[in-house]
């Protein structure tokens, strides 16, 4: 993984579901971003295949408007791609379709220096997956173009549980090779995620202390104060769990808790990211009941704002039980992290937009002062700020100036904005351009998902069997009482946050 220029010749990146949402809001804007540093390969080709009917041109200046919307700023450098931006009609069950599009890849290469590069970015839903990668392999698309290469970029979610995980990846395997497979979760584009990986492993100051010697408890947060939108519908059939703790919070998590890699190959990381979450001790049917706590938002007040509930969303069953908060304790059975509870949280419609990962450390071994002066001291904390205000803080005990020895909790801050002149780049950008240049470090191997499927899997079948009921909570608030009761039980609290 590196940061310089990597620059490919020439390639093409086909979007599938090229008028949709996520292409619109986040790819288009993405690679106008890369066009604007100078980043895209020399002789770059764009590709939509969409159900709509539309002409080359059509697509082009919907691309463009998409990125006057989202990205201004990068609008003139994109402009000039323009004669390489092509369109191709069809519904994926449709043989013409791919033949269509292999004639326009052709072109790309023949006319566009494409050089026989190809990046196909999967952005439809997921029950279309296995028709696009059936249609790809029936036209001759899944091979090694001669000279190129062919990747394949797979969105969340892999599947719905783990036998449907399961057979999303046989089946991807089926057609294609693992090294031509990009899984994207888009938390590992974020910089501060990888930050992670720089503070552990480019810093000698904390690793000797990264373990179950000195840290207490670790509690990792992704707060929304957003509901679910316009995806009502969707989230029906997903939930906070599969949403949000399958991939992104569990992805930071087995960055925080992996063993320093050997090197910094895809395979070296991602190897010790399984292995920390191979250590995650498997839930029992007794565990789940006390070790998570689901909940479900009412009505209530956001940033000042009245909202509805849950129930009252589009596309939401009014007898739902879907979960739209999730807290649990997992446990690390390894040599670093025997004893100490990881706590994850996350949720929709919480008080604010937060996501951090907190270290929470022991207190000390004697207590000379008396107990009086750190009475309003919580413990040392080492808190990961991946959103917003991306950052590191450190918080410490101390002494109140005055009289008498009162202790009061203070912080050492460390911030992203202020600290760089760089600007970060969105999350995708980062990752369309790894995933160019072949660098698959930041995204999700087959074990992984397989792995992170195991440990949700007791959740998703103690939910089916009504094991876990659903907790309301007030809109606004840190989810239901349930989640605090959760950390209670084993004499912890979550942050204030
Ligand atoms: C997506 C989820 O993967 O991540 C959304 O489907 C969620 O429900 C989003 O809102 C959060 O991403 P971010 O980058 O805003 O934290």
């Amino acid at each position: 993984m590196t940061s310089d220029n990597r620059k490919l010749e020439g390639a093409v990146i086909v979007v599938l579901g090229a008028t949709g949402d996520l292409a619109s809001r986040k790819l288009y804007p993405a690679i106008a971003s890369l066009a604007l540093r100078g980043q895209l390969p020399t002789h770059f080709s764009l590709v939509g295949v969409a159900r709509t009917e539309m002409t080359d041109d059509g697509f082009a200046s919907d691309v463009c408007n998409a990125i006057g919307e989202h990205n201004s700023d990068a609008l003139s450098a994109f402009q000039a791609l323009r004669p390489a931006m092509k369109y191709v009609t069809g519904t994926f069950d449709d043989p013409s379709l791919w033949s269509d599009l292999a004639e326009v890849l052709g072109i790309c290469d023949r006319d566009h220096g494409a050089g026989g590069n190809r990046m196909f970015y999967l952005s439809t839903l997921p029950q279309f997956f296995e028709a696009v990668i059936t249609g790809l392999h029936g036209a001759g698309l899944t091979e090694d173009p001669e000279g190129g290469f062919t990747r394949v970029v797979i969105e969340k979610p892999f599947g719905h549980d783990l036998d449907s995980g399961r057979a999303l990846n046989e089946f991807v395997h089926a057609h294609l090779n693992e090294r031509q497979i990009f899984r994207i979760d888009h938390y590992l584009g974020k910089e501060t995620v990888q930050n992670v990986l720089a503070l552990r492993f480019a810093n000698a100051i904390f690793e000797p202390i990264w373990d179950r010697r000195y840290i207490d408890n670790v509690q990792i947060t992704v707060a929304e104060s957003i509901g679910v939108e316009h995806r009502g519908m969707f989230y029906e059939q997903a939930g906070t769990l599969r949403d949000i703790v399958q991939n992104h919070a569990l992805q930071v998590l087995s960055l925080v808790a992996m063993e320093p890699p050997a090197s910094f190959e895809a395979d070296a990381v991602r190897d010790e990211k399984v292995k920390a979450l191979r250590a995650i001790e498997h839930m029992n049917v007794f565990d789940v009941g006390m070790s998570v706590a689901r909940g479900q938002y009412t009505p209530g007040t956001v940033d000042g704002e009245t909202v509805k509930g849950y129930l009252d969303e589009e596309g939401v069953s009014p007898t739902s039980t879907t979960e739209t908060f999730i807290a649990m304790r997992l446990a690390i059975d390894n040599w670093r992290w025997a004893g100490v509870p990881f706590y994850l949280r996350a949720g929709k419609r919480l008080s604010k937009r937060v996501t951090e990962v907190a270290l929470r450390f022991k207190s000390v071994p004697h207590l000379a002062l008396p107990t009086t002066a750190v009475d309003s001291m919580e413990p040392n904390t080492l808190v990961l700020r991946i959103q917003p205000d991306e950052g590191v803080r450190l918080e410490f005990g101390a002494k109140i100036p005055g009289p008498g020895f009162a202790v009061r909790t203070v912080g050492l801050d460390f911030s992203f904005r202020d600290g760089f002149a760089e600007v970060a780049p969105e999350a995708y950008e980062r990752l369309l351009l790894d995933a160019l240049v072949g660098d698959a470090t930041l995204f999700i191997r087959e074990d992984e998902v397989d792995v992170a499927w195991q440990i949700v899997q007791p959740i998703i079948e103690a939910t089916q069997r009504g094991a876990l009921p659903v907790h309301p909570y007030t809109a606004g608030t840190w989810g239901p009482y349930a989640s605090d009761q959760l950390l209670d039980a084993h004499f912890d609290h979550w942050r204030n946050l």
